[in-house]
């Protein structure tokens, strides 16, 4: 399988990387590498150093190569910012990312893998989210990818193409060998957690113990961004196989919630000690629960997730940490 990953040097798309490199795919990394890093990737890896608007540069690398398919994970990631600045995130994420699946699609490429997130069904009452349920995006970053996601329905009817669209829940962990993990994002509430415990961080807030929610803390969604993976290469294999029209989108979670104070409960069990956290106020943007329906992803896939557990997550995040902190 020949395929072109888009954002192949950042976190989530490191990972996709090394695992379809290990099933021989042909991978193609696009990365303008404002977030990513070469240090995650193969060295000898076919990687694109260009913006996904740089059609001149894509062009090359499209003839060239005659991809398969695509996995577009390029975007901006951080909510908070997006709240701040919501041109920055509409321009990035939805008006580039338009543009790119319309010159991919110009240069006969038809299958698609599009990465969404849970954030689109906003602060939802619903304990159980389905795909179907009502989307109502809190701020720029999810709004730019619903957006997408709606485009992408359009054109694969009008271009009779085959999409599918995985709505990650909060994605964690480091690979198993430690050959890549998360180095950006100070928003995301295990990295701040292990930088904590290490003492990189002075502090670390709980942003909001006033939730309706059993104590008070948010309550997430935790998938091992390995297992994430997974389920690419299983919606790759099922698009290949596929030559008509197919827009599907699927929630990409383990369907169990925990809130923030069990992961700092999960964490001082690891580390045998207290972790002192600060109480401060909600963040704009930040849901109550957002813990996904996963029975069309189970019905419609054979995965069997492999780190499905909390602990397994914890402390590759942990280990990771400590690499990069050379401790
Ligand atoms: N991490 C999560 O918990 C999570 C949850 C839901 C959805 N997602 C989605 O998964 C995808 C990957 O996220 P991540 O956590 O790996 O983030 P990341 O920042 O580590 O990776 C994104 C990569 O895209 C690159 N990039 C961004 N804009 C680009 C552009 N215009 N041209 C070329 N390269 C560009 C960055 O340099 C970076 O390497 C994103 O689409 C994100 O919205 C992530």
């Amino acid at each position: 399988m020949k395929v072109l990953v888009t954002g192949g040097a950042g976190y989530i798309g490191s990972h996709l990387v090394w695992e379809f490199l290990g099933k021989k795919c042909d991978i193609s990394i696009i990365d303008n590498l404002e977030f990513g890093s070469q240090s995650l990737i193969p060295k000898n890896i076919d990687i694109l150093v260009a913006d996904i608007s740089d059609e001149k540069k894509i062009l090359k690398l499209l003839q060239k190569k005659k991809f398969d398919i695509v996995i577009h994970l390029a975007a901006y990631t951080k909510v908070a910012e997006s709240v701040r600045d919501p041109k920055k995130y509409y321009e990035n994420n939805f008006e580039k990312s338009k543009k790119f699946f319309n010159f991919c699609i110009r240069n006969g490429i038809n299958k698609f893998i599009f990465s969404s997130t849970c954030a689109v069904y906003g602060n939802s009452n619903d304990i159980n989210l389905f795909e179907n349920c009502k989307k109502n995006p809190l701020n720029a970053y999810s709004d730019s990818k619903w957006k997408v996601e709606q485009y992408l329905e359009k054109i694969s009817l009008e271009n009779n193409l085959s999409i599918v669209t995985l709505r990650y829940f909060n994605v964690t962990g480091a690979d198993d060998q430690m050959r890549c993990g998360l180095i950006s994002n100070p928003e995301n509430l295990i990295k701040a957690l292990c930088e904590f415990i290490l003492g990189k961080r002075k502090k670390f807030i709980v942003n909001g113990l006033d939730y309706n929610t059993k104590d008070g803390s948010a309550v997430r969604d935790f998938i091992h961004v390995s297992d994430l993976v997974d389920l690419h290469y299983l919606a790759a294999e099922k698009l290949i196989k596929q030559n008509k029209n197919f827009y599907e989108v699927y929630n990409c979670g383990y369907g169990k919630g925990f809130s923030v104070l069990e992961i700092v409960n999960a964490f001082e069990k690891i580390i045998k000690k207290e972790i002192n956290y600060k109480i401060g106020k909600r963040r704009d943007g930040d849901a109550e629960i957002a813990v996904a329906n996963v029975d069309k992803l189970l019905k419609e896939f054979n995965w069997s997730p492999k780190r499905n557990n909390l602990d397994i997550i914890l402390e590759s995040s942990l280990n990771w940490e400590k690499k990069i902190l050379n401790l």
